[in-house]
């Protein structure tokens, strides 16, 4: 009698355990499936993301293997994407690039620092087909971003590249903070004689809205730089001159250490010029 009840009662017992675990095993099922589908939706990239990272990861490499410098561009990328990833793309923090440009900051080439504003085309044709100088698009960030947009979203770990804000919809997009930021550290690296080629073909060539005027030039440094040297860039009937009182302005804004020169020069002559090869890199102005 007690051995039948024993029986009985303890197969009660195996059949509720089990119960107990088949229950147990489907909840673990169901949890581990929304764990799944909650991981797989924010990793799995939209293409435009992908293509992105592609593209910088491909132009990091080949700037790096033409350089022959020694940078991760795994790494690159990683400290790009985490300035902007999950946050409001017009509330990206300022310093949300320190990481990126701490690891990545670029080699200056003293005396062959060149800056600009409002003369990109020409400036770029000029530093490709005489490699004498550098722009802050020749070093690795920004050659590596040069004409990028990008964003990230709050709640996904995603890039985005298309409905980001553009450069004026709001201060603290991705895009701006990072041209913001990597100019302030190029500039701050400025050293030697720095150049500056100014459009002369317009009334204000040393213009406070522009990242030259409004960061760059705030960035020098007299222990590390000697001096600035404008090259304003002329074409024919144009009026401004080195006498244009903006460039007035940029001579007092400048650290009375530095020496400062300005020098027309017409952009036929500089085109002309940058067609010679010289191995020793001479001036064109
Ligand atoms: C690149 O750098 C490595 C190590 O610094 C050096 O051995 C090699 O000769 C360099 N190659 C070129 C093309 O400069
Ligand atoms: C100077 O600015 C004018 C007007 O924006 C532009 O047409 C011209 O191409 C610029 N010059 C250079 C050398 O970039
Ligand atoms: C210039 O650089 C030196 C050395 O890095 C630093 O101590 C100094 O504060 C800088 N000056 C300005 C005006 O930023």
């Amino acid at each position: 009698m007690d051995d039948v009840e024993t029986y009985s009662s303890r197969s009660k017992k195996r059949r509720s355990r089990f119960l107990k675990f088949g229950l147990a095993a489907v909840i673990f099922v169901v949890i581990l499936a929304i764990i799944l589908g909650v991981v797989l939706s924010t990793t799995a990239r939209n293409p435009s993301g992908e293509k992105l990272k592609s593209t910088v990861i491909t132009r990091c490499e080949k700037f790096v293997e033409s350089t022959n410098i020694s940078r991760d561009c795994q790494k690159l990328w990683n400290l790009f994407e985490q300035a902007y990833v999950g946050r409001d793309p017009c509330a990206v923090p300022p310093e949300a690039y320190n990481p990126l440009m701490a690891g990545m900051h670029p080699d200056p080439s003293c005396n062959r620092m060149l800056f600009w504003s409002k003369t990109k085309d020409l400036v770029h044709d000029f530093t490709e087909k005489r490699d004498c100088y550098q722009t802050l698009e020749d070093t690795l960030l920004g050659s590596v971003m040069d004409g990028l947009t990008w964003c990230g979203k709050e709640g996904t770990r995603e890039t985005f590249t298309t409905d980001c804000p553009g450069w004026t919809d709001c201060d603290n997009n991705p895009v701006r903070l990072f041209w913001n930021r990597a100019s302030a550290g190029f500039a701050d690296a400025a050293c030697g004689d720095v150049t500056a080629m100014l459009n002369g073909s317009i009334a204000t060539p040393f213009s406070p809205a522009s990242i030259f005027a409004s960061i760059e030039v705030k960035q020098f440094n007299s222990t590390r730089m000697n001096g600035l040297n404008v090259v304003l860039v002329t074409n024919k009937n144009d009026i401004t001159t080195c006498e244009n009182p903006s460039l007035k302005v940029l001579q007092k804004e400048l650290d009375p250490k530095l020496k400062y020169s300005c020098k027309e020069v017409t952009q036929s002559n500089i085109q002309e010029c940058m067609l010679r090869p010289d191995p020793a890199c001479g001036a064109c102005w």
